[in-house]
């Protein structure tokens, strides 16, 4: 990619007491990419989005927010940054359209046009005059959402926006999130430890583990992984002669074994264990998924 980063972080370090949260973290992140920023619990993400956003100060490195040094210009740099840490500060008594016209006093240049676009944007048009405590959790968060991205920022950051969402409230936020990104060319970082949910929502994976970052991952359409390697599980018996058969590495399961194939390599090999005298029970083939990678990238570890 040859645009400008919206983001930078240079060899961000973060040190309380004598605890190294972060470590050295270095990542950049584009226009019009949904990015997941994935971890176990205590990884260092809330951490390091509270650095990016200015709540907190890094130890050292640098953060440059479309070029711009948020420790020298500061106010500059964060202009372009919209976030939801934690939950949309929402009033509940005042309707969602009020809601908005409050937090457009609060900063620069924010129209009236504005407004309306925002609210079509996240697909509130016909709920806005009514109370936010009318609002289910999946319309506040559109509605947080909606606050967000006021200000036209470059960047939007979400810790863990889909906590206590529905599968059905994910999906639909995940579709807007998409649909924002799209639209208006910003850049969306999101946190989880939702495997399942990132893979679905993002182009593109950080996972970070004690601080480090370690992965990054491509996350491909779904038409492209049905083609691609698939894990295929085979229960047979005896195990460990079938086992003695396979050429590449191979994962013990209970009374068989799962190795990853493409399609012409599985005919071969269910030829090569009737030809042994193997009794094979069941074949299952499963698409290989980001939880799997997850996985073999930290090892199963977890941190704390
Ligand atoms: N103010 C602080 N003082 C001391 N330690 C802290 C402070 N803030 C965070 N930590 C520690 O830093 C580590 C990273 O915490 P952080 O909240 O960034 O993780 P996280 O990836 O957001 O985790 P979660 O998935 O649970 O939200 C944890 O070990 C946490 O205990
Ligand atoms: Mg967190």
């Amino acid at each position: 990619m040859t645009k400008q980063p919206v983001v930078q972080l240079e060899n961000i370090s973060k040190v309380i007491g004598n605890k190294t949260i972060i470590d050295q973290l270095s990542f950049e992140l584009y226009p019009g990419e949904v990015v997941g920023f994935l971890g176990p619990n205590g990884a260092g993400k809330t951490t390091t989005i509270r650095m990016i956003v200015g709540l907190m100060a890094p130890t050292s490195g640098k953060i440059l927010i479309e070029g711009i040094d948020i420790d020298q210009e500061f106010e500059k740099a964060i202009r372009h940054v919209g976030a939801i840490v934690e939950n949309p500060e929402l009033y509940k008594y005042m309707s969602g359209y009020n809601n908005l016209v409050h937090y457009a006093r609060m900063v620069d240049g924010v129209t009236d046009e504005r407004i309306e676009e925002v609210i079509e944007l996240v697909g509130l048009q016909n709920r806005i005059e009514q109370k936010v405590k009318t609002y289910s959790l999946g319309m506040r968060q559109r509605l947080g959402l909606a606050q967000a991205l006021l200000h036209k920022p470059r960047l939007l950051i979400l810790d863990e926006p889909t906590n206590g969402l529905d599968p059905a409230g994910i999906r639909e936020f995940r579709d807007y999130l998409r649909y924002v990104a799209d639209q208006e060319g910003v850049c969306v970082l999101v946190s989880s430890h939702l495997l399942s949910e990132i893979e679905l929502m993002c182009d593109r994976t950080l996972i970070i583990q004690s601080g480090k970052l370690i992965g990054e991952k491509q996350i491909q359409v779904k038409q492209e992984k049905s083609q691609g390697q698939k894990i295929v599980r085979f229960e047979v018996s005896p195990v460990d002669k079938a086992v003695s058969l396979l050429s590449s590495t191979y994962q013990a399961v209970s009374d068989g074994f799962e190795v990853e194939m493409g399609r012409e390599a599985v005919a071969a090999l269910v030829q090569k264990l009737v030809a042994e005298n193997i009794q094979i029970y069941a074949i299952e083939t499963r698409v290989k998924s980001l939880e799997d990678e997850f996985l073999e990238i930290t090892g199963g570890k977890s941190v704390d």
